[in-house]
């Protein structure tokens, strides 16, 4: 399933492979670029927050250690135990759904959906819904105005949901529920409260925000691509879904880079760099580069996958992926099941940092 680009909607970047921001940062760009520093951990290393970041802060044998850990939680056979819960929360999310009438993509499927299926996945508690519903919103306002006081002061509030969740958990044997399973994980060693609240904070952040954003991108797009979405509803395989979804992805990629910083002199798309020089991956625009993807909004879910970087590449490479792609491919799934999206107006792109839109209006037509 081939096709060229519907309208010009998509935002224009660079062209260049490498730029330097106002504060001296090194943005790459291109897709070559972009992946020889994605998978050159030594030059470029992710140790780039004074704060504890497992596993995205760590490199080299501390990384690998507790990817072995976390890679655990993501196998196809954890993967096949969570799907009919899953499929139980989008279904539940889509039925309830109004047809008919405008809808904002985001923010009444993408935002309750993440919560709901991250709950069912991690074993919170359904009366946190609205707490963290709020959250993200917040955190999304936060990212949004670049204030550092008020991201703070979101990242504050989110470590004190994780601890209300840890605690009660403390004297029962580890196998409640996935979090329950993570707290008594002695595989890298006993782990201390800080190690499991980063742990969780890094799942939770990347499965919240993420999931929110390419629901709205997955709508935005299946809106415009009606033969698109009646493929889905027909009946496609997981394999076709996910390589339709993850193209969505690629032409409008919510998440837009990763930090890096260089551990010596170096030189990187014919920029170069200084040791210890800050240094972004701009997936984004990696994944949209022309002298890879010819016209990047082109549709081609098989010709492109091979290029695909929206999970990232290298030592660092999503391992939430699995997780994410079962939850895409079940609440696509279950909206398609009730109605097919169609414009209801423009979309509304989110501003940098942020990636993917703001705002999707669709309104869902009644299947049948
Ligand atoms: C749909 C959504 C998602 C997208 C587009 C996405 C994308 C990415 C990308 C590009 C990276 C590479 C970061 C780097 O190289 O510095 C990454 C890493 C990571 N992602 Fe995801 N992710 C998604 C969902 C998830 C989910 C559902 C989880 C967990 C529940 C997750 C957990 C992580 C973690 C822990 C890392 C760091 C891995 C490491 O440093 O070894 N992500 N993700």
């Amino acid at each position: 399933m081939k096709s060229p680009n519907p309208g010009p909607e998509t935002t224009s970047r660079t062209s260049a492979p490498v730029t330097l921001t106002a504060d001296g940062i090194v943005e790459i760009h291109s897709h070559e670029a972009v992946r020889e520093a994605a998978t050159d951990p030594r030059t470029f290393s992710s140790a780039v927050s004074r704060f504890l970041q497992i596993p995205n802060g760590l490199d080299g044998q501390e990384h690998a250690k507790f990817r072995s850990l976390i890679d655990r939680y993501f196998t196809p056979e954890a993967m096949a135990d969570f799907e009919p819960a899953c499929r139980a929360v989008a279904t539940d999310i889509a039925r309830n759904l109004p047809l008919g009438v405008p809808l904002k993509a985001v923010e009444q499927i993408g935002m309750p959906f993440a919560v709901a299926a991250q709950s069912a996945w991690l074993g919170w508690p359904a009366d946190l819904a609205e707490e963290l519903v709020d959250w993200v919103r917040a955190n999304q306002e936060a990212t949004r105005s670049g204030e550092l006081a008020r991201t703070a002061a979101v990242a504050e509030h989110f470590d004190r949901i994780i601890h209300s969740i840890i605690e009660p958990r403390r004297g029962s044997d580890g196998t409640a529920d996935v979090t329950d399973q993570l707290i008594h994980d002695d595989a890298a060693g006993e782990l201390t409260d800080q190690e499991i609240v980063s742990i969780l904070r890094n799942w939770t952040g990347g499965d919240l925000a993420s999931i929110a954003q390419c629901t709205g991108v997955i709508l935005h797009h299946l809106a415009r691509r009606p033969e698109v979405a009646e493929r889905i509803a027909q009946g496609a395989s997981d394999a076709e879904v996910d390589a339709i979804l993850e193209e969505f992805l690629r032409i409008d990629d919510p998440f837009v880079s990763n930090r890096r910083v260089a551990t010596a002199d170096t030189e990187i798309g014919g920029c170069p760099v200084a040791g210890g020089q800050k240094v972004i991956l701009n997936w984004a625009d990696a994944n949209r580069d022309p002298a890879v993807f010819g016209d990047p909004d082109a549709f081609d879910p098989d010709g492109n996958a091979q290029d695909n970087l929206v999970y990232g590449i290298g030592p660092h490479v999503c391992p939430g992926r699995p997780l994410a792609r079962l939850e895409l491919r079940e609440v696509t799934r279950a909206i398609l099941a009730v109605g097919i999206p169609e414009p209801a107006r423009d979309s509304e792109r989110e501003a940098a940092p942020m990636g993917g839109f703001r705002v999707v209006p669709v309104v869902l037509k009644p299947r049948g």
